[in-house]
């Protein structure tokens, strides 16, 4: 289990050094990642695995969830055997046990697995590139982004306090939070959908038409659905619907998610960069 954090701490990078975040070849992530960076590198993937990969917050609780009901038939009762976080465990990360552990855990599945991160694509095991895995990357816009990361940042114990928002926010610009940069991370899967089987899908995108982007993932994963399975599989992946379920909205972990500071499934929502911007700097470097 990984360390409780000082509620003031900073995000400044030469604060972390021993704190909850270590840098890594200039990108930061969870001190226990770091540590176990060499037994993280040499992860073994298999070729039918299937990796959801994304930038903390930008949906990937979602995307696991639809992805399970998908895989088993729209039918909620087959979703309902585990936690997300077993059905889909996280790669380089662990919230409950120890690295080696969750690793070996890992290792014990049964295939087919599907498994999350949040690598930046520099640093994905090189497992997953040779054995030709199939990856889902979900991207969310930058602001939306780091609005719902600033406040998970509160309410986890994993990672640092935020600090102000206007420190948070010059921190997530320069790439100065757990897990790296942001503009850094979407372009860098962009760029490797050329060369490997990556569909990339958009937040705002699901949000838009569920079952649109529904059918997508369903076709990347070679299964067919009926009408009916999707119409099932695009109710149970609601907002609404995810917010109030248990297996998915980390209400069973009180000591690493304190739901009164912030919900995991807080809002939920794509707003439109003009009507929330707190900052032009911000707006005019993402535009850019
Ligand atoms: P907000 O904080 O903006 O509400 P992750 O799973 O990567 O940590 O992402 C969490 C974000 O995805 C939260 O954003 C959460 O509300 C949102 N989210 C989770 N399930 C969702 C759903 N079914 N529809 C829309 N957004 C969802």
């Amino acid at each position: 289990m990984m360390d409780c954090k000082p509620r003031m701490e900073s995000l400044d990078p030469s604060s972390t050094k021993d704190s909850l975040l270590m840098d890594v070849e200039g990108i930061l992530y969870p001190k226990e990642t770091g540590m176990y960076w060499e037994e993280i590198q040499n992860f073994k993937a298999r070729p039918d695995d299937l990796l959801i990969c994304t930038y903390p917050k930008a949906g990937t609780t979602w995307m696991q969830e639809i992805v399970d009901m998908i895989q088993h038939g729209g039918d909620p009762e087959k979703c309902a055997r585990a936690p997300i976080y077993q059905r889909s465990p996280f790669v380089g990360c662990s919230f409950l046990i120890s690295i080696p552990t969750s690793l070996e855990k890992i290792d014990a599945m049964p295939s087919p697995r599907t498994l999350k991160t949040h690598f930046p694509v520099e640093h994905l095991p090189p497992s997953f590139w040779d054995q030709k895995c199939k990856i889902i990357y979900v991207a969310r816009n930058a602001k939306d982004n780091m609005v719902s990361y600033f406040h998970f940042h509160n309410m986890t114990s994993i990672i640092p306090d935020s600090g102000s928002w206007d420190e948070f926010m010059e921190n997530f610009i320069a790439g100065k939070v757990c897990w790296g940069s942001w503009f850094d991370h979407v372009q860098g899967w962009w760029k490797a959908k050329d060369r490997h089987p990556i569909l990339y899908l958009f937040y705002e995108d699901i949000k838009e038409d569920p079952a649109r982007e529904i059918q997508k993932i369903a076709q990347f994963l070679g299964i067919d659905l009926s009408a009916s399975v999707l119409n099932r599989i695009v109710q149970h992946t609601k907002f609404e619907n995810m917010k109030t379920n248990p297996l998915v909205n980390y209400s069973d972990l009180p000591s690493l998610f304190d739901l009164t500071v912030s919900p995991f499934m807080r809002k939920g929502r794509f707003r439109s960069l003009k009507s929330i911007s707190p900052s032009s700097h911000f707006i005019l470097i993402i535009t850019q």
